[in-house]
Order: C-alpha cells, then structure tokens, then sequence
C-alpha cells in the first residue's frame, strides 16, 4: 500500500491514507488503517449519523440521546464498532471478508472509501469480487427517516461465483443512555420479529418501530445478536457468517440486530445489487410504508439524485478559485459540509461527542448559524428563533437544549451551585448572529417576531436582544467589565466561585462586537437615539478595558474573585492568553497602536506551527483560582492547546488590521489539508478538528474532536468575508480582501440578496485598495450596491496601494 502514498503526492490534500478529488468533491481515503476513524456525516438534521471509512458508526433520529437507532462503542477495542456491516461468504471455499473491511478486517485486494458531501462510497475488493456500499439518508422534509444502504457486488473473474451475503447493524434502545447503561429491563423490553420479509424491533408499550429490510427477497434473517455471533466470538467471525447459515432467530430480549442473508450467483461480469433500508417509525404501519418506498432500487436511485441535487445547490451559493487548491477545496466543499453539519448537530453527536450528554449548545448553535446564512438562511433563522425561546426575562439563555423535547439546561454538574449557573458570552452570540442574518438577508421583519421567554411571553426578537444587552450591562463586576458567571467562551475559565467579581475581559470584547452590531442595525432601522446608546455602551465598555485591563504589551484575560488580573506578565503562570489579543481589534476595542503591539505579542508567544496555542505557560497541576482550565495537562485543550476555534479570531484580527500576509499564514496553520502527517495529526483532514495538543504536550501536533467544532462557521467566516474579504452588509456586499502579496487575484461566485454576484479580483499592485467596477461601471468604496431585482451581478476588483 506504499504505492497509495507515492501516487497521492501532489494531490490536493494528500496524506498516506488519501486525498482530496477535487473533480467529484469527494476525499478518497485509499487506506482502511487509518490513525482515528475518518467520519463522514448522513442526513440533513432530522434522521443520520456518522459513518466512518470502514463503515463504522450509528444512526439517530433527530436527537441522538432521545431516539437513538442503532449501536456504536465509543472508545472501545476493536476500534471503530460496530457500524453498517456486510459480509460476503464464497460458499465454496467458506472464505469471507467484509465489504467495508471492518469487522473482518481481511486484507483486501482493492480498498477506497470515498466521503462525499451526505454520502460514502466504500468499496472492496477480494479473490476477484469488487464490492461497494453506498450510505445515505434521502433528503427531504417528507422522507420517511431512514437510511439506505446500496450494495452492488460484482463477479470480476472468469468463473461462475456462488457467494452469500450477510447485513449486520446492532440496534439501539432510543434512549441511548438507558441502551448505553445496559440496564436490564431495557433488555427484557426490546423484541425483534421478522414479518413480511423485514425485520421489526420495537416494545410492547410503545409502538415506535425499528425496521431493517431490503429490496431482495431474503434468504435467511437473524435478529439475535448472540445467534448471530456465537458463543466467545466477536465481530471478525461470527458463526453465522463463518458456517454460511442464517439461524432465523427472532430476538426475543437482549440485543436485537439487523442480518438480512442474500444468495449471490454471479456469472463472470455480472454484478448484483441490494438496497437495505434502516429507520425508525412512529408504529408499525410506519416502518412498512418506509420500507415499501424503497423496495424498488429505482427509488434509491431517485434518492440519491435528489441528495446531489440538494448539496449542488448548497455549494453552488459560494464558489471560489484562488491560488490555493486546498483552501479551494476546503472553501468551496469541506468547511461549506462541516458548516452544514455545525448547524444540525452543534456539538452533539460525533465521534468523539457520544450524543448523550450536552444536547445543542445555545450558544454554539448561534455561531454555527454565522457559516450557513448565504446558503441557507431559512435554516439559520429557524434556529436562531429556536434558540431565542432559551432566553429568560432577565437576558441570559439557558447554555444548552434537546432538539426533540426544546428542553433546555445549564449543562453544568450540580456539584457548584454557590456559582453563578450561566455564561456571560451566550446571550451576545444571538445579537451577534441575528445581525449578522439581517445584513445577509435584508429580512428587517425577524425582528418583530414575536417569541416567547423560557419563563415569560411572547415579545418581539429585537426586545429580545434588548434583554440580552440589559443583562450583561446588569452583571457587571468592580472595573465595570461583564461578570464571568460560570465561565465565557472558554468552558473552563471558571473564575467565580461565588464572589460574584469575577470578570471577563475578553467578554467585555465580545459585548463591544455586539454592541456596534447593533448600532448599525439601530441605524439602519433609522433609530438614531438607540445607535447612540449602543455605541455608547461599546465606548464606555472598551474604555474600562483600556483602563483596567491592558498590561503594557497584552491585554489580560479575566479578572478573578479578589479582582486580581489573569493573562498578565506579572503572573507565573497564564501570562498571556490569545483571545483578548484577537478580540481587541474584533470588538474594535484596542487603540491601534495596542492592537498592533496585541498582536505581535500573541505572535510571539503564542504561535506555533500548527496554529496558535491558547495560552502559555499553562497550569501544571489543579490551580483552585482557575479551577477548569488547570484540570487539563500542559498543552491540552484550554490549558494551552491549540484551540482552533479562537484560531479563526487571529486571521479576522490580521485581516482587519490589514495584514493579509500574517491572516492568511494563520489560515494555513490551522488548515487540514495541509497536514500530510496523518500519523501525528491523527484525525480528519477534510474537516477541521476542535482543538491540537499544544506545544508543551508530549503529543505535540495531535488533533482531536473533529468536525462538531466552532472553528468551522468561523473558519468560514475568517476565509470568505475577512482573506476573501466578501462581507455582507445592509446596503451591498463588500469586497475589501486581505489577500497575502504572493497572491495574483482570485475568482469567487456569491449568492447575495437573490443575485449571483461573479466577482473576479485582480491585483494590479502590492497592497489591498480596493477599486471597484460593478456591471462595467466604476463604483465609488469598496461596496457593490444592492442587486436592486436583478439576478446577475458581474464585479470586478482591482487591488492595489
Ligand atoms: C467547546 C464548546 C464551546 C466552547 C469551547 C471553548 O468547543 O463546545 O462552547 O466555547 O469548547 O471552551
């Protein structure tokens, strides 16, 4: 398998287990062994779940904890199980292999696992049988939740083959945490039959129903995991599969699972196909119209042209050529996915995220929205009204919700409840958003939705966010800096124990960013006394920030209970942490010249070359004072990772400081595809991963926590409307890029306000003033006029000093 590598060089995004193929807008993984399961996402929000490139993963439908299809062991031995299997068994030699590798695990003779946008392709081969299977949910509101799952096996020697194949999915209880805790009445409830050629699971007193079948008549079934696999065997050989005979047990407890055997006869060339469907219905009638919908493959077929169809139009919104091929494919295909993934699943269900425990991040969910409102803003405004019932009169939201149930909760153990029991920061993420929506938009009417409070009526969403503001201007601490509470961005920054001092200076940033949001907005509704008011928040608010919190070459991260300063060179340890330095000039906060020294001292001390790390030197033990941060070794996560999350902050904080160059070196730090050291950066390079060990951890470079992470909106964000320079506002799109000098220009086709905007952006000299020529005609500034009914916009940029 050497050869893959070899043949992959100079490939985008090339690594020693694949890359990037840009043509189809899929990554190739042409390896099975790869360092962590390489995840790919199924289904638009309502039913999916991951699937890795050898099959492994499980389903959900809508909420992962609450309704839960089928099994996955997080963190378990063997690796990656169990997931969406199929045997194949030659039944004249009794040799058999799986078509994904996993579980078998049988050295193929031909591997490729292609992850595309909603879809995977894993294909094998072995003693010249090529197999493939194809996942996916098809897409629509109205389709019935499910997935399907399409085998094609094809004879591809000269000999008349005689094979059987075997499904395996290992079933769930819904509540995944019941299922997960192994509880033993869930185990005597859950029963399987197999009735009219599918298999049904289900329990006596609910009447939602597992269903696992497939376009070909069966040839034999099991539901019985413990028939199937056999006494002290696993998942590599289970009996079934090793004597080539379905056992036909129906499970009647315990662990219930879907094998549905085939009899393959395949002349030389010819190839077979089965389409298996797996879903949850409200009953049983449910389960069988699912599963008559796809009876015919035709149908899978139509699914599947729909799904293309669907993510087509999706990526169609933001296309972009620059002299980057691997931001051209992470811009143009990958962030947009994991974008779309964030704003289904925040942080819930991955495959480091066990969708049991945190829900739907309020405040998350609210960023996850600022990567999708060019392409679907629709979506992005459902859920920012989802979010703004969270809020409680008083301003503040709860931190986290159930999709299924709305429920909302602090997220927080009980075991501190002398501390504050929300986030300074999650409110200020809704303002942020929804003024962001609004300059994509246009749609000035969302303000006067009306939304109910957690524990009030209905009011308009911009009262809303007049509470929102109230509450922070309410909490606020001795420098006039906005109280912490439990923490701020940083989950762990847990420096209120009860004092109620406690202060965040990089909150203080945030509230300032959505203060002047809101100014704008307040002019644009030409409420000039309400634009005054809040910027004279954002004033007050950064003058105390500059009184109190910049430490000469650095501005301090937080204040603590006694109203000492955090981040600051007079400290041992967390002298300087990176989120203020980036903030400043982000909540326009800094004068210049500190927010030029701000930067510099971050880049300094901070910056490594996989990306910036949170702060140095990093606790070395449990630090009371800071409690969360310090539970974490030096280098992990918030206590001095790479967090590349608040990486995005430090390219927007060049870019708007006019240093093209340094934003988009930090873009590529942080950048996936460029990593070509698999075996140390370990996960996915297609999709951006929450945090790296940082430079003072032994695992140096690592990455962890793929694709449910903040750092794919704001990647997008930091890509396309700060180096791009693309950036919506009320009155046109603005194109003021920061591009590095090497840079000769770019292209980039834009949906905005209805119009597709052809930008094509040429430097005519070093720098990045903007003149600008919109449909053939020079244009004063750097902003191209509102499309004012037409569909077409052609903009050309000139760059130059
Ligand atoms: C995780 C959390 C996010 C938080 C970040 C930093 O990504 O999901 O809410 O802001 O960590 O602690």
């Amino acid at each position: 398998m050497a050869s893959d590598a070899v043949r992959a060089r100079g490939k985008v995004g090339a690594t020693p287990y694949g890359h990037v193929d840009g043509q189809a807008r899929e990554y190739v993984v042409t390896r099975p062994d790869t360092p962590t399961p390489w995840i790919n996402y199924l289904g638009e929000g309502r039913y999916g779940g991951i699937v890795s490139n050898t099959g492994g993963g499980y389903s959900f439908d809508r909420d992962p904890r609450d309704r839960r299809v089928s099994r996955y062991r997080y963190n378990a031995v063997p690796a990656d199980q169990p997931g969406r299997y199929v045997y194949l068994r030659d039944q004249e030699t009794g040799a058999f292999w799986s078509v994904t590798w996993q579980p078998v695990r049988r050295a193929p003779d031909a591997y490729e696992c292609r992850h595309g946008a909603g879809y995977t392709r894993i294909a094998t081969e072995h003693d010249e049988i090529a197999s493939e299977l194809l996942y996916f949910v098809p897409p629509g509101k109205d389709a019935p939740p499910c997935e399907l799952w399409v085998l094609r096996v094809r004879n591809a020697g000269g000999r008349s083959r005689r094979l059987r194949s075997f499904s395996y999915v290992e079933l769930s209880y819904p509540d995944a945490v019941v299922d997960q805790q192994n509880l033993d009445w869930a185990q005597h409830v859950v029963r399987s039959r197999f009735e009219d050629a599918a298999l049904l699971t289900g329990t006596v007193f609910c009447p939602d129903t597992t269903f696992f079948a497939s376009s070909v008549e069966p040839a034999g079934f099991d539901s019985d995991r413990e028939s199937f696999v056999g006494r002290c065997r696993d998942l590599a050989a289970p009996i079934v599969v090793e004597r080539g005979e379905p056992t036909g047990s129906e499970s009647p407890r315990g662990n219930s699972i879907g094998s549905l055997c085939h009899e393959l006869e395949l002349a030389p060339g010819e190839e077979r196909r089965i389409v298996y469907v797996l879903g949850i219905a409200a009953d049983a009638a449910g389960a069988r119209r699912a599963i008559a919908a796809y009876r015919d493959p035709a149908a899978a077929d139509e699914a599947f042209r729909a799904l293309r169809e669907d993510w087509d139009a999706y990526l169609s919104r933001f296309v972009v050529e620059t002299p980057d091929p691997a931001l051209n494919a992470m811009v143009g295909v990958w962030n947009q996915v994991q974008c779309r993934t964030t704003l289904h699943w925040s942080r819930f269900g991955s495959a480091y995220e066990t969708g049991v425990g945190r829900g739907m991040g309020t405040r998350d969910s609210a960023q996850d929205t600022l990567g999708t409102l060019h392409a679907v803003p629709e979506r992005a405004r459902e859920l920012l009204t989802r979010i703004w019932r969270l809020q409680f009169l008083d301003g503040h939201t709860w931190h986290q919700f159930f999709p299924l149930t709305g429920e909302g909760s602090t997220g927080l153990a009980a075991e501190y409840p002398e501390w504050p029991q929300w986030f300074c920061d999650d409110h200020l993420w809704l303002v942020i958003a929804v003024c962001a929506y609004l300059r994509e938009t246009g749609d000035l009417g969302y303000l006067e939705e009306l939304v109910p409070y957690e524990d009030g009526p209905a009011e308009p969403i911009w009262e809303h966010m007049l509470r929102a503001v109230r509450f922070t201007l309410e909490h606020r601490g001795p420098h006039g800096l906005p109280r912490v509470g439990f923490a701020d961005w940083d989950d762990t920054m847990n420096v209120d124990h009860g004092s109620g001092k406690a202060e965040s200076v990089w909150c203080a940033m945030q509230f300032c960013r959505a203060a002047r949001d809101l100014a704008d907005l307040a002019d644009e509704l030409g409420r000039a006394d309400d634009a005054e008011r809040f910027r004279g928040h954002a004033r007050e608010t950064a003058s105390a920030v500059n009184a109190h919190a910049w430490d000469g070459d650095w501005y301090a991260r937080a204040f603590d209970d006694e109203g000492r300063p955090i981040g600051v060179a007079s400290e041992e340890l967390h002298r300087i942490n990176m989120n203020p330095q980036t903030w400043c000039v982000i909540g326009e906060v800094a004068p210049p010249e500190r927010a030029e020294r701000a930067l510099a001292s971050m880049h300094e001390r901070l910056a490594t070359e996989f990306g910036i790390a949170l702060l140095d030197p990093p606790y070395d033990g449990g630090t009371e004072r800071v409690r969360g941060t310090s539970t974490y070794p030096p280098g992990a996560k918030e206590n001095g990772g790479i967090f590349c999350h608040a990486n995005t902050w430090a390219i927007i904080a060049a870019a708007m400081l006019g240093k093209g160059d340094l934003a988009y070196d930090y873009y590529r730090r942080i950048l996936p595809l460029s990593r070509s050291d698999s075996d140390r950066y370990l996960v996915e390079p297609y999709v951006y991963c929450q945090n790296v060990c940082g430079p003072t951890h032994p695992q140096f470079g690592m990455g962890r926590n793929s694709w449910l992470t903040g750092t794919a909106a704001w990647t997008y964000v930091a890509a396309t409307q700060w180096l791009l320079g693309i950036r919506p506002t009320y009155r046109g799109l603005r194109i003021a890029p920061a591009l590095p000098e090497t840079w000769s220009g770019f292209r980039a086709r834009r949906l905005f306000r209805g119009a597709v905007h052809e930008i094509e952006v040429e430097r005519t000299g070093s720098g990045n003033v903007v003149a600008l020529v919109v449909d053939g005609t020079p244009v004063d500034g750097d902003v191209v006029p509102l499309p004012d009914g037409c569909d077409r916009v052609s903009v050309r940029v000139l760059l130059g000093s």
